[in-house]
């Protein structure tokens, strides 16, 4: 593919007037891994949220490559088109598994139900995807006729996750999918979602405040600061070398622990 995935032009978004982000620019390439990150507060949910058409921008545009070529900007598409990009194209890890889980069905129906929205209706397949599916997350089959009420949290990060990859999307949004998880099982997320990029060759939006995550996953980087985007670059080079002030305290927080 010669041209990028998404490209985001001067996305702002302003509640009461207060900067949430503002003049946000860049281009994800496809299978490229872009983190965001920033300080609490520096507006990386909120542009997430408004790459992914969950919000509006109050001012900008994102321009999308469509499996079919065209490139067209979010803000134009048919409902129909949306529906295709949300439930199909794209992934959203949620911060909070909670979010992006029905915790009133199984955890096989949580991925099922992806699979169905694509118009998949054969039961026995479906239900063996799911296994397989669960299977590469490491979750054991036999809890597949479970709520995810019993999971435990990375449990269901990675629950979350199967239900995300299983239609194969091309671009996979993720809000921290690995806060509040302890260190070991955080390690082993990070594993499997390197793998699955690799693998699936994904593009992937994902938000952090962790520099090691950051460093672990992705090719490039995109550090905000109130709502601006004051750094970016190859995540190696600016970990590296970082040129703001406040990517240097950031990197140097992190290499004194
Ligand atoms: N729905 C909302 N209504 C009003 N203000 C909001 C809303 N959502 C976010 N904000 C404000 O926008 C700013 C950016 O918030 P955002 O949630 O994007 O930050 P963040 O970088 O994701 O922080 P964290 O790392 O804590 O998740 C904050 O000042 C926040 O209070
Ligand atoms: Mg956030």
């Amino acid at each position: 593919m010669t041209k990028p995935l998404l490209v985001a032009e001067n996305i702002s978004k302003y509640y009461d007037g207060r900067v949430a982000c503002e003049k946000v620019n860049f281009e994800l390439w496809p299978g490229e891994v872009l983190a965001i990150v920033g300080e609490s507060g520096s507006g990386k949910t909120t542009l997430l949220k408004c790459l992914s058409m969950q919000i509006a921008p109050n001012a900008g545009r994102v321009l999308y490559s469509l499996r079919d070529g065209r490139t067209e900007s979010l803000s134009d598409l048919s409902e129909a088109e949306r529906r295709f990009l949300m439930r199909t194209d794209w992934g959203f890890v949620h911060q909070d598994p909670r979010e992006g889980l029905r915790m009133g069905v199984s955890a096989g129906a949580n991925v099922g139900e992806r699979l169905m929205a694509v118009g998949e209706r054969h039961y026995g397949r479906i239900r063996s995807t799911a296994l397989d599916w669960l299977n590469r997350v490491e979750i054991a089959g036999d809890r597949i006729d479970e709520s995810p009420r019993n999971y435990s949290g990375g449990m269901r990060q990675r629950l979350q996750i199967a239900r995300n990859l299983v239609t194969a999307p091309r671009l996979v949004f993720m809000d921290e999918p690995t806060g509040g998880l302890d260190v070991s099982v955080q390690a082993r997320l990070l594993d499997l979602l390197r793998g699955l990029v690799r693998t699936l060759g994904l593009s992937v939006v994902i938000v952090t405040h962790d520099l090691a995550v950051a460093r672990l996953l992705s090719t490039r980087i995109l550090v905000m600061q109130q709502g601006k985007v004051i750094e970016t670059g190859l995540t190696d080079q600016v970990l590296e070398d970082p040129q703001a002030p406040y990517t240097q305290l950031l990197v140097s927080s992190v290499l004194q622990v």
